[in-house]
């Protein structure tokens, strides 16, 4: 970095200097508004009025708004919405799926989205190219100490054209290994063409019990795959985040997929949180059950590589990694070999971008939600500084200069 910004002024030159990182969205903390009313504070539903009840299915203990447990986790974007998911960790999320709008104003209360008072807790949320939100519902009470199952995890899709609820599917018992599963389904990935909506695929990561299940929306069925590439490295443990030594043997953590070929099948990206290495399976074989031959190693991102979500850019044939474990941006072109000289480090900041927690590419931008999540596990949240942001990134500003730049 100072390198780069020794040689700019040598040259008295502006390109290099300007920060790819356009700021969306910066809360100290999570506030609400429900039904007209803010919540900014710790509060009690009771108070409010017309005891607006915060979710149905739990105790009255467990209604409760407690500010600082308000951690954001997944993100995605629907023209000026941006939906910002909260699942329960912790006593006191009175909402897991809410939107903002996009405006001037950077820390809005988050809205819960209509008709999703039922929902216990999500993760990441996808939006396919038939206008439709998907999301697992863990139904899981995530609390230390008391866990509590409260349903059965779920596949929740709404048709964002009504922000309706038009499928509710729960996993078979089959899906899952053991009561340990349901707290890894932290993401989904939907392979659906516009013109053949019906005909849709989900990919879902089992980071807990370090499988993956795959869901087709045709025959309503659902299996469980699993697979050596699936399970975490032991030898890729104990990276750093804000100093804080992470020991989370987290396995299989996001799939990211290729433009479909001529068959409509693609390549399936995929990778555990704890590891350096990239692999991929035809999306054919996750379609029959079939990886155990066919999950194969891309290669090794490299040192402290080790990366939560990622998201492909057909345009630049480019996977984006939200790089955990140096507060960055990884790149790498697909069609050059996976090799740590070919992976790009596109921006890195060690305060806009303490845990990437969620990536997503949206049409030639990048989009990151952050939220410091190691800080809040291993000790405590500043909430007089910014804790979670949403940040946009130009493609083509990001791979410039970059291993991931077209070659001319
Ligand atoms: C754990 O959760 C259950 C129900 O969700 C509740 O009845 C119980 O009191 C809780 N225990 C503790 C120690 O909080
Ligand atoms: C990670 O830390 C644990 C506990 O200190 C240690 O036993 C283990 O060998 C470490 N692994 C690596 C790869 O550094
Ligand atoms: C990764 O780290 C090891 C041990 O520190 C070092 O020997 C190796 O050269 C590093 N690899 C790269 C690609 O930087």
């Amino acid at each position: 970095m100072f390198k780069i910004t020794f040689i700019c002024l040598l040259f008295n030159i502006n390109c290099c200097l300007s920060d790819p990182l356009q700021e969306v969205f910066a809360w100290k903390q999570i506030t609400y508004k429900i039904d007209g009313v803010v919540y900014n504070k710790n509060s009690d539903y009771k108070k409010t009025p017309g005891g607006f009840h915060f979710m149905e299915d739990v105790e009255e203990y467990e209604k409760f708004f407690i500010q600082y447990n308000n951690i954001p986790i997944g993100l995605e974007v629907y023209g000026k919405k941006v939906f910002v998911t909260v699942p329960r960790r912790r006593y006191g999320i009175p909402s897991t799926l809410n939107y903002v709008e996009i405006s001037s104003n950077k820390s809005p209360a988050l809205r819960p989205f209509k008709n999703s008072h039922n929902l216990i807790s999500v993760y990441r949320p996808r939006i396919d190219a038939c206008d439709r939100l998907w999301m697992v519902d863990t139904g899981l009470l995530e609390i230390p100490g008391n866990r509590t199952q409260v349903k059965q995890p779920s596949i929740v899709v709404y048709d964002l054209k009504t922000n309706t609820q038009i499928i509710n599917y729960d996993l078979k018992k089959s899906d899952l290994i053991n009561e340990r599963s349901s707290g890894g389904l932290t993401s989904i990935t939907v392979d659906v063409t516009e013109d053949n909506c019906d005909d849709a695929y989900a990919y879902i990561n089992d980071l807990a019990t370090e499988g993956m299940i795959v869901f087709s929306l045709k025959k309503r069925d659902s299996w469980r795959l699993n697979h050596p590439t699936f399970v975490h490295d032991e030898m890729s443990l104990n990276f750093t985040v804000a100093g804080y030594v992470i020991n989370w043997k987290d396995g299989l953590f996001s799939i990211a997929l290729s433009e479909p070929d001529a068959n409509g099948d693609r390549t399936a990206y995929y990778h555990p949180l704890v590891s350096t290495q990239e692999f991929s399976v035809n999306t054919k074989y996750l379609k029959t059950g079939s990886i155990a031959e066919n999950g194969r190693l891309e290669g090794s991102r490299g040192n402290n590589s080790q990366s939560g979500s990622h998201d492909y850019h057909p345009g630049s044939k480019t996977l984006f990694f939200a790089n955990v474990a140096q507060d960055a941006i990884l790149c790498w072109r697909v069609d050059n070999k996976m090799a740590p000289e070919n992976i790009g480090l596109v921006v890195q900041d060690h305060t806009k971008l303490v845990y990437i927690s969620d990536l997503k590419v949206i049409g030639d931008e990048v989009w990151v939600l952050v939220n410091k999540i190691p800080i809040f596990v291993y000790s405590t949240l500043n909430v007089n500084e910014d804790n979670f942001f949403i940040h946009r990134m130009k493609v083509q500003d990001l791979i410039k200069n970059t291993p991931c730049a077209e070659k001319l």
